[in-house]
């Protein structure tokens, strides 16, 4: 057994810190309210993932870019730390990275909650609900009382700042208890609008156009296939171009919940012709999009940029999410990623990166490169990092069956334990028998509120030529995963003891060496708040 933390003191450490001045139309004067020096600073509370302020969040909904700000809205309950009196929060964002938080954009009234939903922009007015002729966002939601849920509609003309309910709402009524999510997007080729919606719990997902986001027509329905064990909550319906061949095809996104497993999402690779979705693969093939626990209601920004598609999602799940030890607030968002299609030897699937802006708030830096782990129980011991808020990358080689001689054993386990202390850690690893990427998080902290929370979470991902790469972000009780360049995406929560905060690389049962590893302290990305009215430019 060797202990490598003195060799990696002596020669991998290094110091940098990113410039991170901010483009120069972005600084205004601005009034500055007294910091509160323990602002996001609470016991779990993550440094550079979405949180609400105080209260219950759960769906992200809305996500719009709209004149050089991404618009996050969020289910919310503005009265409480369990789910209830739904609402739509708000904040928006110039980089996907750093947030700032707005009023409620939607509360409930009367009775009805606001649920989940998407928003627009009316580029060319054809609401009639823009003012001057000039573009403005549309928010498309639904109306949930205790026996109906149909699709009504919000309108802005400030940039998000205000909004003003339809009064001919609802637009969509099918006078059904179960009838939710609408996720609306502009068809370019078909010159018109079209919203997937979900029927839940006939595992359906329906299609509807309209020239005016007002008046809505059926176009078909699509399902049950793929996971039909549970309702389907969520859809998101987009078209990306497959990366090794420049072919366009649809992708179907959809969330389900059962009652015995909690809280997934899968999607479907297909084709959409602005009237039926088609799917490429078989009924009863399940395509996973986060084998975590922690990653449901996933949706995809409308108007970005560049066309990108770039996906959030809620980390939690409603098998336990509502007691998850942390307050004032209960409940996060995904880092944003940029989803892409790639042709792999099964067919054609999703990748997932954290968008780029993320390496802005990268901060000190490990590096460490060729470190054979000797059989048996090895590890590099970083005693000077900072664990809670980490970026880890890092490629093994293990030693395959074809190549191992008789002496040696084939690599049973390797992998990065974070948070490690006594009797306590959470392993991100990888099952050489099985070619299994996995997170443990059985010994990960607080496990008591839920019965069901101690657990491992897998995903096959094979690797052919005896390499692995594992992409990790630590972010006090986040642990988002990516293996394989986007591969495996797989989100956990975690409540670990924070004065526990080791972190180990790590080989059992075989022989593996640690090609490159990569390790940055990942700084905060919330400001004390300001009482700023500041408008980018
Ligand atoms: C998904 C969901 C949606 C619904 C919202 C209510 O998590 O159940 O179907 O619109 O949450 O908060």
């Amino acid at each position: 057994m060797r202990n490598f933390h003195s060799i990696l003191t002596l020669f991998f450490l290094s110091i940098f810190w990113p410039a991170c001045t901010p483009p120069a139309e972005t600084v205004v004067e601005q009034e500055v309210a007294t910091p509160a020096p323990d602002y996001y600073q609470e016991l779990y509370r993550p440094a550079y993932h979405f949180t609400p302020e105080q209260n219950w969040m759960n769906d992200p909904n809305g996500l719009v870019y709209f004149e050089g700000e991404y618009h996050l809205f969020y289910q919310y309950n503005p009265k409480g730390i369990r789910w209830g009196n739904m609402s739509w929060g708000h904040a928006v964002s110039q980089d996907l990275v750093h947030w700032e938080h707005l009023p409620i954009a939607l509360n409930m009234e009367d009775d009805i909650m606001i649920f989940s939903g998407s928003a627009v922009v009316d580029h060319n007015n054809s609401s009639g609900l823009c003012q001057n002729d000039e573009a403005c966002m549309i928010a498309i939601y639904t109306a949930h009382t205790d026996t109906l849920q149909n699709q009504a509609i919000a309108y802005s003309n400030d940039r998000g700042r205000s909004w003003t309910k339809y009064e001919g709402n609802p637009v969509l009524d099918e006078n059904m208890k179960d009838f939710r999510d609408p996720k609306v997007f502009w068809q370019e080729e078909e010159e018109k609008w079209v919203m997937a919606v979900a029927v839940p719990q006939e595992q359906k997902i329906r299609f509807y156009s309209s020239q005016n986001l007002i008046k809505w027509e059926m176009l078909s329905e699509f399902g049950p296939q793929g996971f039909v064990d549970g309702i389907w909550e969520c859809p998101d319906l987009f078209e990306l171009q497959v990366a090794e061949t420049g072919e366009k095809k649809w992708v179907l996104i959809v969330s389900y919940n059962t009652s015995n497993e909690g809280s997934a999402m899968q999607y479907f690779v297909g084709d959409f012709d602005g009237t039926t979705f088609t799917n490429d693969n078989t009924d009863d093939l399940v395509l996973t999009l986060d084998y975590g626990k922690d990653f449901y209601a996933g949706v995809t920004w409308n108007n970005t940029p560049e066309g990108d598609k770039l996906l959030i999602g809620w980390i939690n799940n409603w098998q336990y999410g509502q007691d998850i030890p942390t307050q004032p607030w209960r409940s996060a968002q995904s880092l944003v990623r940029k989803l892409e299609l790639h042709e792999f030897p099964e067919g054609t699937r999703l990748t997932q990166h954290p968008v780029e802006a993320l390496q802005n708030i990268r901060g000190k830096r490990v590096h460490d490169e060729n470190v054979q782990l000797q059989e048996g129980d090895n590890y590099l011991s970083l005693e000077n990092i900072q664990g809670k808020q980490l970026e880890i990358i890092a490629e093994f080689e293990y030693q395959s069956i074809e190549t191992k001689s008789d002496a040696e054993v084939l690599a049973g386990e390797f992998g990065v334990k974070v948070f490690k202390g006594e009797e306590q850690e959470t392993a991100i690893g990888y099952d050489v028998a099985t070619q299994s990427l996995f997170v443990d998080r059985t010994q990960s902290g607080d496990t008591s509120f839920h019965d069901s929370f101690a657990n491992r979470t897998v995903a096959l991902m094979p690797s052919d030529d005896g390499t692995v790469k594992i992409h990790i972000y630590v972010d006090h009780s986040v642990v988002e995963v990516f293996g394989e360049d986007g591969y495996v995406a797989m989100t956990n929560r975690i409540f670990p003891d924070p004065t526990k905060d080791g972190v180990e690389v790590y080989g059992v049962g075989g022989s593996v060496s640690l090609k490159s590893l990569d390790i940055w302290e990942i700084q905060s990305a919330w400001q004390p708040k300001t009482s700023s009215t500041e408008q980018p430019q």
